[in-house]
């Protein structure tokens, strides 16, 4: 009898290792094995609003910044949409927050080689960009830049480039051909797109938007906003083929009616359930409206609510594989920010007019409104 408990034992051992041994059938695409075989456009990806303009020490928390953290520890944390604005300066093409001296997160070619270096470290990852051209940069200008940073072996390039697409690639199709980056660009002539360009998507020929300009919980719709040909036609931009995408962040109004993200209300705004003004139940009101969920979901303070929790959720995603939560945030008494720091774009402004510089009224407007925020002494070293 104790022989054959001993045999089974060592049966149930043998059977359990060579349980462990067995390779794994499929590697996670997007964090998960489920996601490998849906297309592109039928998941959910998690947006970092502005994603590389901080409120963290780097910046003296600045309250112009829409993240704690930076767009590597976004993207380890599972957000798979990464929106900037690019700006020209004599510095050549730099990612500023409506403008350069108000916040100045560096020059594109460097932010995009950041990006870069997490997609080497990530091969089974798709990552979308999403610029605002707000200096109408040429096709050629932003290729110029992409191709400086070496992102281009990634990029994904669409059959047309004047015509939404109604079939986009699975995920796997993405990874196992290497073109695992979508780049749209808010916007772009397409007829100045050229064979060496076309991975440059003009964003409105293949997405569209609600309403980015939101100041109170009930603001929130899923309302077709951009294209403004389809702005109110919310059925008319469904049916175009064009991706959904939604906007769900807050804006806090200021001084002098400025407004900035609202991080009073994040956990609220962030939340999968419950709360005013909640991610979850607002995604789901349009993924009733449009028949299917939305492609994008862009936030600010992405750690917060979670909300990944409800991209997870729209995705059927119940156990993710290979996310790294962020470290622990700044704070105000850490490191280079502390509460006697003045905000960036100020301190800029101080200097200029220091060193004789006359900057413009908007200027110090958008400056002081982003100071009023700001308590205690003052620093006026940047
Ligand atoms: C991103 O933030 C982390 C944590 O603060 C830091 O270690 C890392 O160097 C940053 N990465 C870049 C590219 O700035
Ligand atoms: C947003 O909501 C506030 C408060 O209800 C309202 O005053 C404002 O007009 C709304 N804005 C828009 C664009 O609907
Ligand atoms: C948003 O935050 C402000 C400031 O804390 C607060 O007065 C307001 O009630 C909040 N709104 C909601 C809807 O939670």
């Amino acid at each position: 009898m104790q022989c054959l408990a001993v045999l089974a034992t060592l049966l149930a051992l043998t059977s359990a290792a060579a349980a462990v041994l067995e390779p794994r059938q499929t590697t996670a695409c997007n964090n998960s094995p489920d996601l490998c075989s849906r297309s592109y456009s039928a998941i959910t990806h998690l947006g970092a609003h502005n994603s590389p303009f901080l409120r963290d020490a780097s910046t003296s928390f600045s309250t112009s910044g829409n993240h704690y953290f930076n767009s590597t520890i976004q993207l380890d944390a599972g957000v798979r949409m990464l929106t900037a604005q690019v700006h020209r300066s004599d510095r050549g093409w730099l990612l500023c927050h409506t403008s350069c001296d108000l916040m100045d997160a560096g020059l594109l070619s460097d932010w995009l080689g950041e990006v870069k270096i997490w997609m080497d470290n990530n091969p089974s990852d798709v990552v979308s960009l999403l610029l605002v051209n707000s200096d109408n940069a040429t096709p050629g200008d932003l290729a110029t830049e992409f191709t400086r940073s070496g992102i281009t072996e990634y990029s994904y390039t669409p059959p047309s480039s004047t015509a939404p697409q109604i079939t986009w690639p699975t995920l796997q199709d993405l990874i196992s051909a290497n073109t695992r980056l979508m780049t749209f660009v808010a916007s772009l002539n397409p007829s100045q797109v050229d064979s060496t360009n076309a991975y440059l998507m003009d964003e409105f020929t293949f997405i569209f938007e609600t309403a980015f300009d939101n100041t109170d919980p009930s603001n929130f719709t899923c309302t077709a906003d951009r294209p403004s040909s389809l702005r109110g036609r919310t059925a008319e931009a469904v049916s175009s083929g064009r991706m959904p995408l939604q906007n769900h962040f807050l804006y806090d109004t200021q001084l002098f009616g400025i407004e900035a993200p609202d991080e009073a209300n994040i956990t609220s705004t962030n939340a999968p359930a419950d709360r005013p003004g909640n991610m979850g139940d607002a995604a789901e009101a349009c993924r009733r409206e449009w028949a299917k969920p939305p492609v994008f979901i862009l936030v600010d303070f992405f750690d917060q609510g979670p909300a990944i929790a409800t991209v997870d959720r729209l995705n059927g995603v119940t156990n993710p594989i290979g996310r790294t939560p962020p470290p622990a945030r700044d704070t105000m008494t850490s490191g280079a920010g502390s509460s006697r720091a003045l905000p960036l774009g100020l301190v800029t402004l101080v200097n200029q007019v220091k060193n004789g510089a006359n900057p413009n009224l908007g200027e110090w407007i958008w400056a002081a409104a982003d100071w009023s925020k700001t308590l205690g002494g003052w620093d006026t070293s940047p």
